[in-house]
């Protein structure tokens, strides 16, 4: 959560990035879009005016998005100052304070539930929380799409993260969020024990142009530019989903 307050500003400037230098000007930006190929492939099968749920919705861009294709959508973020970012961006859009653990809505109220980059934050036993209370306040026939962190990506994202920790537990360093990996079956296990049928693992941002854009923001334009199509064709091998960047969990209720 103290992350989370501290860099709202610079997070919110990611989002508007965007808008002026478009998807390939960040690695993150680059990976959002091709996220929100899915979130809104998935929106339109339920159609204008289903309720949808952004959990852990940080500065709220996508409640903007969402709630200008005529959904009808509320916010759920727990940071003060990302929530702040939300409200003043999203008038007239419900947006509470909570954690996903534990959410403030009654049982079946919403047709869609999203959460993107957020359990990626809480430890396992929180996740686990996180996901009943997803599949609780979600609607029969209604549709969660949820971010995680593939153990296995293809740019060594794990090893990153592993020094970084590493060098954040010596005295005096720095403090880190929690970053949960896993894997496609590990998810799918998990999700059957809990009695879910439908569930589609799909991997995004297999080549590892994170690491283009690590060493030279440039440079990593350069090679989005040239291999983005090639990564978008590689991504759609179910084979490659476990190495991918980014791991989205599309469940049918
Ligand atoms: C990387 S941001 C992603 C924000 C937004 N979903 C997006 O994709 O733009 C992660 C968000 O998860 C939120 N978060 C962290 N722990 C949470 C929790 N227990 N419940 C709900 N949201 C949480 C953070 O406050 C932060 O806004």
């Amino acid at each position: 959560m103290e992350k989370h307050d501290r860099e709202a500003s610079d997070f919110d400037k990611e989002y508007q990035t965007l808008a002026v230098e478009g998807y390939l000007a960040t690695a993150f930006l680059l990976g959002r879009e091709k996220i929100d190929r899915i979130l809104y492939r998935e929106l339109d099968r339920h159609g204008g005016g289903a309720r949808v749920l952004d959990a852990g919705c940080g500065t709220g861009s996508q409640l903007a998005e969402i709630a200008g294709r005529g959904f009808d959508v509320v916010g759920l973020e727990p940071a003060i100052e990302m929530r702040r970012i939300a409200i003043k961006a999203n008038p007239g859009v419900e947006i509470g304070s909570g954690s996903i653990t534990a959410m403030p809505f009654p049982d079946a109220s919403f047709d869609v539930v999203i959460a993107l980059e957020v359990l990626r934050y809480l430890p396992e036993t929180d996740n686990d929380l996180a996901w009943k209370e997803m599949l609780r306040v979600l609607r029969p026939g209604g549709t969660l799409i949820v971010t995680l962190v593939n153990r296995w990506a293809i740019d060594g994202y794990v090893i990153h993260e592993w020094i970084q920790t590493r060098r954040a537990s010596r005295p005096g360093g720095p403090r880190r969020a929690h970053c949960e990996f896993t894997t496609p079956g590990r998810i799918r296990r998990y999700l059957t024990g809990l009695g879910v049928t439908e569930v589609k693992t799909l991997g995004r941002l297999v080549l590892p142009l994170r690491w283009a854009y690590k060493i030279d923001q440039r440079l990593g334009q350069k090679m989005a530019r040239l291999l983005n199509p090639l990564d978008d064709l590689i991504s759609q091998i179910p084979a490659t989903t476990p190495l991918a960047g980014h791991l989205v969990v599309v469940v049918r209720q």
